[in-house]
């Protein structure tokens, strides 16, 4: 399916990234963290004959988080002092869910940060679908829990498959060129 789909492009976006907040707007329904994520993150694309967006991502440098004495380097041992980066964003146009691109852009951000960044997390709520995606599909273990992150910033309770969120759960997948697989 995805190896047979013509003209996909696997694009960096750096100007008037503002324009692709609608469509990373599912990731995330914390609107100023979403467009902070956008504003200061590497904002990438899957497009389908060049000018169709199916998948974004926007990834960012979490290095100073994990570094000795860093905001969660207590909370993940494993990655304490390693270059960490975070795809902060994850979206598939909700026409093109289900058919591989979401994992297909991970994976093409992983080999695309390997050997810059040791590591790259992704926080998710805790649902059966999205540990099938994470960690099922694409390789990741579950790291560490940012407790109560749910909680707070969000309009109202987030309800995702009939689960109320509360603490966000932070998978991670060590790239290859930091000497293992998975984590
Ligand atoms: C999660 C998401 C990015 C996955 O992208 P995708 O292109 O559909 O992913 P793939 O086709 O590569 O993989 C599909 C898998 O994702 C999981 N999944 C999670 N949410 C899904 C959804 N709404 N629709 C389809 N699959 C979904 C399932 O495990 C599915 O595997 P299955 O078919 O074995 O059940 C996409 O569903 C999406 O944009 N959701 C809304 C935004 C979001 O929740 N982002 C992640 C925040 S952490």
């Amino acid at each position: 399916m995805m190896s047979a789909m013509p003209n996909l492009l696997l694009r960096r976006i750096r100007v008037a990234k503002e324009r692709f907040v609608p469509f990373l707007r599912p990731a995330d329904d914390n609107e100023s963290l979403l467009r902070r994520h956008v504003r200061e993150g590497e904002l990438y694309g899957l497009f389908r004959n060049k000018r169709e967006p199916v998948s974004m991502a926007v990834v960012a440098d979490v290095s100073a988080s994990f570094a000795a004495g860093g905001r969660e380097a207590g909370l993940a041992p494993a990655l304490e002092g390693l270059r960490v980066c975070e795809c902060a964003l994850l979206a598939t146009a909700p026409a093109f869910r289900g058919q591989g691109y979401g994992a297909q852009l991970l994976m093409r951000l992983c080999g695309l940060y390997d050997g810059a960044y040791d590591a790259m997390i992704v926080g998710t709520g805790e649902t059966p679908r999205m540990r099938r995606f994470y960690e099922g599909r694409c390789g990741f273990r579950p790291c560490f829990r940012r407790a109560d992150f749910f909680m707070g910033g969000y309009p109202q309770p987030l309800i995702e498959d009939g689960v109320q969120l509360r603490d966000m759960l932070v998978f991670c997948r060590f790239l290859r060129s930091q000497g293992g697989g998975g984590a």
